[in-house]
């Protein structure tokens, strides 16, 4: 139970994005059924009663995950409220979240049930019904809820925000199961131009829903720039701009097949492939928002303009590193171990993962973290050069992915020195600390995409699967990094972090996402959208770098 506690905080951000995602899914699939799928399907001939059959599966299954990850939620809650507040179950679940979350839990209920035993005859106003109750109780779980001014409006300024990520983002599996069952021209055109206008309602609900709350909840620039909240929005703005422009091309593509139905779709399918990859980026960064107050409440520990440049302003590279011994922590054991011993005493233990305190820190435990972001960044931007060279056709500077390798055994040695294999608290002991659980993550993604990304390049591993490992993975990568905190007391020095960690994990969503466009487009039928995808991704890697390489923590 202890550790739940201690891992609340980002469990509850990694399980909401689930939430987030899975009734994005379902809401999105029941509206393609009713206003897609069955009203086409004796348009689309054999395949048309297959379309309507698997999305109404999609959302069925989309429902049951619902179902899951809204329990988990409100379990997850209700047991760290008892624990910590010391609540009865009963108090907890008259709150207006567990309500709320049980309200949701119920309707994904019943139309999973609804679209997995009725399927294709599932009734329309049944299924409407039951995505209205579930919207409307998914509103009750955000910051709407807690305003006294304009609650009401929020509130529904708030669920046409969520239909149009559903109608959009949600959409696009059902989308994509529809364009591997059709096969000519016609039926792409109907199927696409549908989707189209669709998309184009949701993206109309998430701008003016968006552009309001930002107006409510940010208020002005520096609430922007200046708050956690903010800056994540700020975030979304970006990943909403690389799906206009996904979204863009693909209408252009529907336009094209009006004129010409033999006009190739692969690129539809790639490019729907990419948005529903960013969306869920964007889900976890609305999560994320979820756990941090509005701008609007915030109005001290702001981080100032002035306090941005100051810590931006590019500086020569710490390439030496601190003594270990110098760093707080170690030191406070050593302190504590020579006052016991003077004492003839037990030494007692400095810090204690996941107690709830955070581990002291001084001017060499910034040190050692910059030496760490600046020695990661030079590897990094020798990586980003070796993708370029290989791009522009050096050919043994297709081993670039080994270099990765040196990273991630440097950030498995250095990035948590209090722990294992440098510091005395033990390796399991340390998944206690959220930081150290997310650091041995990254390590472990980079170890993975490294093997299979080198075997790709270096060994011509032939498999189309093992090619996409790369791409997924540091797209994943990207999207964590989103919702990744550090244990720092300081407000202000969180955010000042964030600054350089929201861009860094933006342009690893979009490095991802360029190798496997890559991969999955058609040199031939899209040359220019293959040569640009191609160029993005090493850019991308070496804006990484650099940003590391200019990261500073005073
Ligand atoms: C495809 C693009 C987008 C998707 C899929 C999306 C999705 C979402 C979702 C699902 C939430 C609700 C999270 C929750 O409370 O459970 C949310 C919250 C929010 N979104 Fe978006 N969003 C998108 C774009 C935008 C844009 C462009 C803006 C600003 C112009 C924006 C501003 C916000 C704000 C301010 C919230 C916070 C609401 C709160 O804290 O209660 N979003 N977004």
């Amino acid at each position: 139970m202890e550790l739940l506690v201690d891992l609340f905080g980002y469990l509850s951000i990694v399980v909401h994005g689930l939430t987030i995602l899975s009734q994005s899914m379902a809401l999105g699939g029941v509206l393609f059924l009713i206003f897609l799928a069955r009203p086409l399907a004796p348009a689309l001939g054999r395949a048309g009663q297959g379309i309507v059959a698997g999305t109404a599966r999609i959302a069925g299954y989309a429902a049951l995950a619902l179902v899951a990850s809204e329990a988990a939620t409100v379990a997850l809650q209700a047991a760290v409220l008892i624990e910590t507040v010391d609540l009865s179950l009963g108090n907890v679940l008259s709150a207006e979240f567990a309500v709320a979350g049980l309200v949701k839990t119920a309707a994904a209920v019943s139309m999973a049930f609804v679209l997995l035993s009725w399927k294709d005859r599932a009734p329309v106003f049944g299924l409407l019904a039951l995505s209205v109750i579930e919207l409307a109780a998914a509103t009750l779980t955000t910051h709407a809820a807690a305003r006294l001014d304009g609650r009401e409006a929020l509130l529904a300024v708030e669920g046409l925000h969520q239909l149009g990520a559903a109608i959009w983002i949600g959409g696009i599996p059902c989308f994509l199961l529809t364009l591997a069952r059709i096969r000519d021209g016609a039926a792409f055109r109907l199927v696409g131009s549908r989707f189209s206008r669709m998309s184009m309602v949701g993206v109309i609900c998430i701008l003016v829903s968006g552009v309001t709350m930002s107006v409510v909840y940010i208020g002005d620039l520096a609430g922007f720039y200046g708050t956690a909240f903010g800056v994540m929005v700020g975030a979304k703005i970006v990943m909403f701009l690389m799906l206009l422009a996904l979204g863009g091309g693909n209408f252009l593509l529907v336009e094209r097949l009006r004129r010409n139905p033999a006009t190739p779709v692969n690129r539809l399918r790639r490019f729907a492939e990419v948005e529903f990859g960013i969306g869920i980026a964007i889900f976890f960064a609305a999560a994320s928002l979820t756990s941090v107050p509005p701008s609007v409440d915030l109005t001290r520990d702001r981080v100032s303009w002035h306090e941005i440049v100051v810590r931006n302003t590019p500086e020569w590279p710490r390439l030496s590193s601190p003594s270990h011994d110098d760093l707080a922590l170690p030191a406070l054991q050593a302190q504590l171990d020579a006052e016991a011993a003077a004492k003839k005493a037990a030494p007692q233990v400095a810090f204690t993962p996941g107690a709830g305190d955070l581990p002291p820190r001084n001017a060499d435990d910034i040190a050692w973290s910059e030496y760490n972001h600046h020695w990661a960044g030079l590897i990094v931007v020798l990586v980003g050069l070796l993708a370029l060279l290989n791009r522009a056709g050096v050919g043994w500077a297709r081993h670039w992915p080994l270099a990765f390798l040196g990273l991630a055994v440097f950030l498995f040695f250095r990035s948590d020195p209090e722990t294992w294999p440098m510091g005395d608290i033990g390796f399991l002991d340390s998944f206690r600390d959220v930081e150290v659980l997310q650091h041995r993550f990254f390590v472990l993604l980079i170890v993975a995409f490294t093997y299979f990304e080198w075997r790709v390049r270096a060994t011509n591993w032939n498999n189309q699967w093992a090619k996409l490992v790369f791409p997924l993975l540091c797209a994943a990568g990207g999207t964590m990094l989103l919702t990744h905190s550090h244990a720092i007391a300081n407000v202000k020095d969180q955010l000042l972090i964030e600054l350089t960690h929201t861009p860094l994990a933006l342009a690893g969503i979009a490095a991802g996402w360029g190798r496997w466009l890559e991969i999955r487009l058609n040199p031939r039928e899209n040359p220019i959208a293959w040569r640009v995808a191609g160029w993005v991704w090493p850019v991308c890697i070496l804006f990484c770098g650099l940003l590391l390489l200019g990261y500073r923590e005073a």
